[in-house]
């Protein structure tokens, strides 16, 4: 079954939502870079908003400190959905944006290596389950309530963001063509210090102790779920159910266990466990594994 175009439109094959247009994503392989900006490149439900956090703690010290009150939402906006029309242009540098644009769509001139691009991803079970539940809480996503329909959807690319796989392998094996670093959900979670101070020595950022300390205790999942700035709590009533969910859910590691039945995850590993070995990632499915 084909998505809805209620809330999907294609543009060179990738699925985008409708709170954007084909007008304005067309024109980002020529939006123009500055070499001190950051982009952080996900697959939805893999960690953006946690990571989204992260470097906003780290680049902006009114955030870390708490004496600025911005939602990371505006401090770190959305390439492909500019909902308030703003000149990209006029931010101030360094920018940091998100984005869940596929390689191939990203602004042409990141390749040639410039700019700073993170990319994160996560075991696609978790990023399924994540998925199904999330589409429930968010209006201008299709609900399905129908698990087994979902994952087919998911399986096939036909949501938004399209396939898991093409999206992961695509930036994995482009990695060449830009300055990232690539981090997994899991190590976040293992070891949140750690890849903190990745990210800051891939950037160039020198934060003392305490700063570090500050940007890990403000990005754990219990700190940030109480953070309205953090945690997308600020989105109108028309783009989520505030009843059905949070952007912020249980933030774990195998929580596909509690939600595939057995035959649905040997339907999953039959079409994806190929494609997903072949990948330079080891993944970890399961929370004893961390
Ligand atoms: P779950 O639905 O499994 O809880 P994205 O931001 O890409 O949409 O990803 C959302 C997922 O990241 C959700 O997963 C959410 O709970 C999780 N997440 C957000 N902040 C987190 C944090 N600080 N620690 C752990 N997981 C977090």
């Amino acid at each position: 079954m084909e998505p809805s175009k209620d809330y999907l439109f294609k543009y060179k094959g990738f699925y985008f939502a409708v709170n954007t247009t084909l007008e304005y994503v067309s024109t980002l392989e020529d939006f123009e870079i500055n070499d001190s900006d950051i982009f952080l490149a996900t697959y939805p439900k893999s960690g953006t908003v946690w990571t989204q956090n992260i470097l906003s703690l780290i680049m902006y010290e009114g955030h870390r400190n708490g004496t600025e009150n911005i939602d990371t939402m505006e401090r770190i906006p959305w390439l492909e959905y500019n909902v308030n029309d703003k000149d990209y242009a006029q931010l101030p540098l360094p920018r940091v944006f998100v984005t869940h644009l596929p390689y191939y769509l990203i602004p042409r001139d990141l390749r040639n290596k410039r700019a700073s691009i993170i990319y994160v991803t996560r075991n696609p079970k978790d990023v399924m389950v994540s998925y199904y539940h999330f589409s429930k809480y968010m209006n201008t996503l299709e609900e399905i309530t129908d698990f087994n329909l979902f994952m087919e959807r998911f399986l096939a690319g036909k949501v938004l963001a399209s396939s898991w796989i093409d999206h992961v392998s695509g930036w994995y094996s482009h990695a060449e063509d830009f300055n990232i670093l690539f981090l997994t959900y899991e190590e976040m979670k293992k070891d949140l210090r750690s890849a903190v101070l990745k990210i800051c020595k891939f950037l160039g950022k020198k934060l003392s102790e305490e700063e570090v300390d500050s940007v890990v205790r403000q990005a754990t999942f219990e700190n940030m779920r109480k953070d309205p700035r953090a945690n997308y709590e600020n989105l109108p009533d028309d783009l989520v159910d505030k009843d059905k969910g949070a952007f912020l859910r249980k933030g774990t590691v195998g929580d596909w266990k509690n939600n595939m039945t057995v035959a649905q995850n040997e339907r999953f590993d039959q079409v994806l466990m190929e494609k997903i070995k072949a990948l330079p990632i080891s993944f970890i499915w399961d929370i004893n594994e961390l």
